[in-house]
């Protein structure tokens, strides 16, 4: 076992640090305010690679592995966790379920755009009806022979407004239930979808998370994922591994916040010292780091049999569990730590602490990892 990574590593996660420092973190309050989508920032992430990481260069994609993939995760979260749940989706949701089980046709038509960042894509599951449960799906996809009729609301749709290719999630055959349930490639534009409201949401407030309204669209069958009925393990499969990405913003999450209150420690002082003199400071700074530490070995882990082709969905599922957990713990403290100028938005951890919340809610709560390891578990 080594834990030294290796030069090429290195120096994605430099990159990356490189790119939130210089074109995340100016603006960063702003946008978070005025719940402003990066848009800029997230078409040059496209530019430098960090939307495809892990696609098969052919597709315009980095060739990375899952390891330099989380490492970037967590550079670009400690700044900009509305910048990384664009990112988060878009590698392991959208490119990762469309390289893996699409089309030739269907990659050469989306994949070499939503790697370079010229596209964006979302990932339609979540309905106002399911959630959690996400096999009682309302949504329908009526097989009509050579196109399927899609009609029903998503929600909750992270990327749902600048998204331009979109997988949506939908019944054909009820009778059959999970097993009548297919994926389709929806784009921008077609007939009868409409974008619906933005949520008012408690953090990653620059991430665009809209309804969707699909209404008689017209989909052809060359754009359903895998064969008829395919659609639910797709979007388990896929999750299975969108749930390291989740588990790395989380981490980023934490450890951004973690660094601000070392920061913050050393410079201010309290009762004649600097804060990090006192034990009651330490202690707690060991406790974070202890916490991050560990939340990151669960991740690599996961990265590391994920690239091995093992199975890694308990992994995965404990990765996002726990990171998410601490993401909560970590940036609690980091407030505690700033005082009073932790509750203000200019020091940055008041909004790591609302952004941390999301990252045990979506792409499955806390509640359904633990159901997912417990399966893994006991089977
Ligand atoms: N990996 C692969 N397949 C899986 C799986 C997994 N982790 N979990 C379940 N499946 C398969 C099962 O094997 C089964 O298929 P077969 O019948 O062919 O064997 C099928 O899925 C149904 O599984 P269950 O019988 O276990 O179904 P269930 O209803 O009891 O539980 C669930 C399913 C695991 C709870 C599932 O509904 C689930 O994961 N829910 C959470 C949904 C979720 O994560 N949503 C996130 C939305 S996307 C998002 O958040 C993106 C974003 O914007 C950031």
């Amino acid at each position: 076992m080594n834990f030294d990574l290796s030069e090429e590593q290195l120096a994605v996660q430099a990159a990356a640090r490189d790119f939130a420092q210089t074109e995340l973190l100016p603006g960063v309050i702003e946008r978070d305010a005025e719940q402003r989508f990066p848009a800029e920032q997230i078409k040059k992430m496209g530019a430098l690679g960090f939307m495809g990481m892990m696609v098969d260069p052919k597709y315009n994609g980095g060739g990375m592995d899952t390891i330099s993939y989380v490492l970037a995760m967590e550079e670009i979260s400690k700044i900009d966790a509305s910048a990384s749940v664009c990112m988060s989706v878009n590698n392991s949701l959208v490119c990762w379920g469309l390289e893996t089980f699409g089309t030739e046709a269907q990659k050469e038509k989306y994949l070499k755009r939503l790697t370079t960042g010229e596209a964006i894509g979302a990932f339609c599951l979540s309905e106002p009806e399911a959630g959690s449960d996400a096999t009682s799906q309302r949504t329908t996809a009526e097989d009509k022979g050579d196109h399927y009729v899609l009609n029903g609301t998503k929600n909750w749709i992270t990327n749902g407004k600048s998204a331009s290719v979109y997988i949506v999630i939908a019944q054909t055959d009820a009778a059959k239930r999970h097993k009548g349930i297919n994926a389709l490639i929806v784009e921008r534009g077609m007939d009868g979808f409409v974008v619906g409201k933005k949520e008012d949401k408690m953090g990653i407030r620059g991430s665009d998370t809209h309804s969707l309204m699909f209404s008689d669209v017209k989909v052809p069958k060359e754009n359903r994922i895998g064969e008829d009925g395919f659609g639910f393990t797709f979007a388990m499969t896929t999750l299975n591994g969108g749930r390291i990405g989740i588990a790395s913003q989380a981490l980023g999450i934490a450890s951004g916040a973690y660094e601000l209150a070392v920061r913050y420690a050393k410079e201010r002082k309290a009762f004649g010292k600097h804060l990090a003199e006192h034990q009651a400071i330490q202690f707690k700074l060991a406790d974070m780091a202890t916490k991050i530490d560990s939340a990151r070995l669960l991740i690599w882990k996961a990265a590391v049999l994920k690239d091995q082709k093992r199975n890694f969905v308990k992994a995965a599922a404990m990765a996002k569990l726990y990171a998410s957990q601490i993401a909560q713990e970590v940036t609690t403290e980091a407030v505690q730590i700033h005082g009073g100028y932790g509750y203000v938005k200019e020091f940055h951890v008041e909004r790591l602490m609302r952004d941390a919340k999301i990252t045990q809610i979506y792409e499955g709560t806390t509640e359904i990892q633990k159901m997912v390891i417990s399966r893994e578990l006991l089977r």
